[in-house]
């Protein structure tokens, strides 16, 4: 038997890459689905995909949740398909990485969306039903990069840095209520655009505007000399999704090989 038998779970940004691997994991634990993302291609492909590796019961809705209608739509949905939601994973980001002064006045609000509008509205609108039940997860997906700084990142550390720092206030504020507030907190993650950026094809390494291959920060800057992969992020959100983290509230986990300690 899962360690989430019985949970209902709502994964945003869950059509590719961490997102998918959590939902993936979730549903392996025996928690029933909701995935969400503003792009629905791949969502009713990933619930097929789970229902025959034998998790029946995740629905999908697709929204765009730097909205809050977009958030009170994903809420209404799952209200409506499972009744509740006990576990939410604010998930749904991703950068638009690249140096700060290149920016555009739409990338750095592209950016803002994505990450921390999806994780405020998402938020607001599944937290009032958690309270009155005295139970329930939220758990955010950060970056370590807040911590590193990195290479082209600091428009996007602006908004990972308001995804962590939700979590401590949140959590002082409604822990009594039996809600727990966690924000796990990625160096570089092995997904299929790592993946791809890895080539040596200097296209691809400009499509991405990188001014330094990832193979030199794996090598120069993780001790353990690796990326993490996806589905050992997945092991942490589950592991704080479940029972056992109870007395887990108000802290940033960081999953990064070392990179970055403390
Ligand atoms: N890949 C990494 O190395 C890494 C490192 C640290 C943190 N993270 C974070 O982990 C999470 C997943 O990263 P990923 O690499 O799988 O990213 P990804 O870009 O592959 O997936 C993010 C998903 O979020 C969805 N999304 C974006 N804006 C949305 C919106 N407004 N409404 C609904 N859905 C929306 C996208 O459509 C996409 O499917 C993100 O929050 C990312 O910032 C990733």
């Amino acid at each position: 038997m899962g360690t989430l038998e019985g949970k209902i779970a709502v994964v945003t940004g869950s059509a590719r890459g961490i997102g998918k691997a959590i939902a993936t994991r979730l549903a392996r634990e025996g928690a029933a689905l909701m995935i969400s993302d503003i792009n629905g291609d791949g969502l009713a492909a990933l619930c097929a995909e789970l229902e025959a590796a034998g998790s029946p019961g995740a629905v999908h809705h697709a929204a765009d949740l730097s909205a809050e209608d977009g958030a009170q739509a994903l809420l209404a949905a799952t209200v409506a398909t499972h009744g509740r939601c006990d576990i939410l994973v604010n998930n749904a980001g991703g950068g638009v990485i690249r140096p700060f002064l290149e920016h555009t006045a739409e990338t750095l609000r592209q950016t803002i969306d994505r990450n921390l509008w999806t994780t405020i509205w998402c938020t607001r609108a599944f937290l009032p039903a958690m309270i009155a039940r005295q139970a329930g997860r939220i758990i955010n997906i950060g970056a370590d990069s807040v911590h590193t700084g990195t290479y082209s990142h600091a428009g996007y550390n602006a908004a990972k840095g308001g995804v962590h720092a939700m979590i401590t206030g949140l959590a002082f504020e409604f822990a009594r209520h039996g809600v727990t507030f966690n924000a796990v907190s990625p160096g570089g993650v092995l997904t299929e655009d790592l993946q791809e950026m890895m080539s040596d094809n200097p296209e691809v390494l400009a499509k991405y505007k990188m001014s330094v291959h990832p193979r030199e920060v794996a090598r120069l800057e993780i001790p353990a000399q690796r990326f993490t992969e996806m589905h050992e992020v997945a092991a942490l959100v589950a592991f704080l999704a479940g029972d056992d983290a109870q007395a887990i509230n108000g802290q940033i986990h960081s999953i990064n090989g070392a990179q970055w300690m403390m």
